[in-house]
């Protein structure tokens, strides 16, 4: 099982940028976290950032036959990007949408979310620690898929 962590804009920045909403934890210290939360479940694991809404779309597109699942930060792009979720929805998978900040409790704008919609789930508001829950429900999704897989492909070897 293989899962994508997608980061979007100035998420290269956490640890400098607004520590009062994002914390003081940098991208790299909450991807190792990540990373070995899928060591520990056998779970392949890759992390793309960019600024680039094309570049986002592109990565999404690139899980399509490669990846079981993504986590995705879109950061300002949730409140703004239709490309990002038609590619989302193209791709098929679970998909949780992760927000480190409680997004409902900011400005207006950004209580909505277009990513939401097409997510298998949101986590939004806890921190950097929301990064491990999304590992955890990624991981627990991907074992419910496997396992679903495997009474299927059991049931059909002895009918
Ligand atoms: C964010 C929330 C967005 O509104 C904002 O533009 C970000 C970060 C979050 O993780 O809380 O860049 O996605």
């Amino acid at each position: 099982m293989k899962v994508v962590v997608i980061q979007g804009p100035n998420l290269n920045l956490l640890g400098h940028r607004e520590q009062n909403l994002y914390g003081s934890m940098k991208l790299e210290e909450i991807h190792t976290q990540m990373e070995n939360i899928a060591k520990q479940n056998s779970i392949e694991i890759e992390f793309f950032q960019s600024n680039l809404e094309g570049e986002i779309v592109d990565r999404i597109q690139e899980c399509i036959g490669d990846a079981d699942g993504i986590i995705i930060n879109p950061a300002a792009y949730t409140h703004t990007s239709i490309a990002i979720r038609d590619a989302i929805v193209a791709a098929s998978m679970p998909v949780i949408e992760v927000h480190i900040s409680n997004i409902y409790r900011r400005e207006e704008f950004r209580s909505k979310s277009l990513i939401a919609p097409v997510s298998t789930g949101q986590i939004c508001g806890f921190g950097p620690f929301g990064y491990h829950l999304a590992m955890v429900s990624i991981t627990q999704i991907l074992g419910e898929i496997a396992a679903q897989r495997k009474m299927k492909k059991t049931q059909a070897e002895n009918k």
